[in-house]
C-alpha cells in the first residue's frame, strides 16, 4: 500500500490546522487508498537549524527518524497555516534540514487559515521552496478557510461530504503524480 506522510507544521499554543492532518490521515484511512502517517514537528521539536542533516555530525536520533519517513513516503501532504503571507519558520526550519529526500517526491499542498482566503498566499513561497529542492510540486491544492468552524478538534469536518469531496479531488492528483513518479 502506498506510504503517504502528512507534515503539520505548526507548532503554536491553541494550533488548529493539525485538525486538518487528523482530517486526511483519517481520509486516507477510511478510502484505503494510502497508508497515512502525520509528522508532527511539536512532537519533533528541531531545534532552530544550523546545517543541514547530511553535514551533522551526529544527528539527532528525531532528525533521522524524519528524514526516513520523507525517504520512504511516496508521497507528501504539508499542511500550512499562513503566517504573515508565508508558511511557518518550524516548517522552513524542518524542510532546509533535507536535501536529497525531496528529490522527485510528490508533494501536495494543503493552505490553511482563520480567515476566507485559506492561506492562499503560502502556497507562493512553499511550492517555491519545494521546487528548488527538485520536489514534484502537485497541483491542485486543498485550501482550507475558516479552519476554525471548518473542523473540530479531532478533525472532523462540518460539511464532511463536500470536504471529503474536495479532499479527494488534492489526493487523486497527488496519486496521479506519484503514479507517473513510479513510472520514470
Ligand atoms: C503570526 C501569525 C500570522 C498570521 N498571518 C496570517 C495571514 O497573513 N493571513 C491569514 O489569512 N491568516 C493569518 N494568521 C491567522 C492564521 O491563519 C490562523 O491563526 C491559523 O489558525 C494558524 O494556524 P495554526 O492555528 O495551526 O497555527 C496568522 C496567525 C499568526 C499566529
Amino acid at each position: 500500500m502506498l506510504q503517504i506522510v502528512i507534515i503539520s507544521p505548526s507548532v503554536r499554543k491553541g494550533r488548529k490546522s493539525h485538525r486538518v492532518a487528523k482530517y486526511l490521515s483519517n481520509f486516507l484511512e477510511e478510502t484505503n487508498l494510502a497508508k497515512p502517517e502525520i509528522i508532527d514537528l511539536l512532537h519533533y521539536n528541531f531545534p532552530l537549524f544550523h546545517e543541514r542533516l547530511v553535514y551533522h555530525d551526529s544527528p539527532s536520533p528525531e532528525m533521522k527518524e524524519f528524514s526516513e519517513k520523507i525517504k520512504s513516503a511516496d508521497g507528501v501532504i504539508i499542511i500550512s497555516p499562513e503566517y504573515n503571507g508565508g508558511y511557518p519558520a518550524s516548517l522552513k526550519n524542518a524542510i532546509d534540514l533535507l536535501t536529497g529526500e525531496w528529490l522527485r517526491k510528490p508533494v501536495a499542498f494543503v493552505p490553511v487559515s482563520d480567515g476566507i482566503f485559506a492561506g492562499s498566499q503560502v502556497i507562493i513561497s512553499l511550492q517555491f521552496t519545494l521546487w528548488k529542492l527538485g520536489a514534484i510540486t502537485v497541483p491542485g491544492p486543498l485550501r482550507i478557510p475558516n479552519i476554525i468552524t471548518a473542523f473540530d478538534e479531532s478533525g472532523i469536518p462540518s460539511d464532511k461530504p463536500a470536504m471529503d469531496k474536495r479532499a479527494s479531488a488534492m489526493i487523486g492528483e497527488l496519486l496521479s503524480y506519484i503514479e507517473a513518479k513510479k513510472r520514470m
